[in-house]
């Protein structure tokens, strides 16, 4: 059974009420549960955290090592410039999704840049909700094709 982190940085346990022209109004504990009946649903399991600190998000990833398959990160504003949590993705090796609910691209310009994602296996952004959906879809079939590499060489 594959095991999904869900990881969630700063200010996103506001949504629902912070900016919802921007990022919508469905609340984070709403987007958790729809991508948990999915990942139900793929026979998968989620395993959800969030946190507004970098250090604890460092400390979630590096539990991770052991704890989880792959993870879909949406690093928040710490998208544009920790280089300590582009090094704790780069060090635990687990394919890692990167996920905004907004067009990072489409909004300022200190936001067109992660230096996260270069490290991911990918990004997601300006989807909305269903961007954690797809990415765990994405990272489940990673998974399967990573399996059957192994079983076959
Ligand atoms: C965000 C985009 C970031 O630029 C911003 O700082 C966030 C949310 C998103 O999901 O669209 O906090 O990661």
């Amino acid at each position: 059974m594959h095991r999904i982190l869900m990881l969630s940085g700063p200010n996103l346990n506001l949504l629902g009420v912070r900016e919802p022209g921007v990022y919508g109004s469905t609340t984070l504990a709403q987007i958790e549960s729809a991508v948990r009946d999915t990942a139900t649903d793929l026979g998968a399991t989620l395993s959800a955290f969030a946190s507004n600190s970098e250090g604890a998000l460092i400390d979630r990833l590096h539990l991770a090592m052991n704890q989880e398959d792959a993870i879909i990160f949406n690093p928040g504003a710490y998208t544009h410039y920790s280089i300590a949590l582009r090094d704790a993705v780069s060090a635990i090796a687990k394919p890692v999704i990167e996920v905004h609910l907004s067009n990072i691209h489409a909004r300022e310009p200190f936001r067109h840049t992660s230096v996260i994602a270069p490290v991911c296996l990918g990004q997601i952004t300006g989807l909305g909700p269903i961007g954690y959906e797809l990415a765990l879809r994405a990272l489940i079939e990673h998974l399967k094709d990573l399996r059957t590499e192994r079983a076959t060489s």
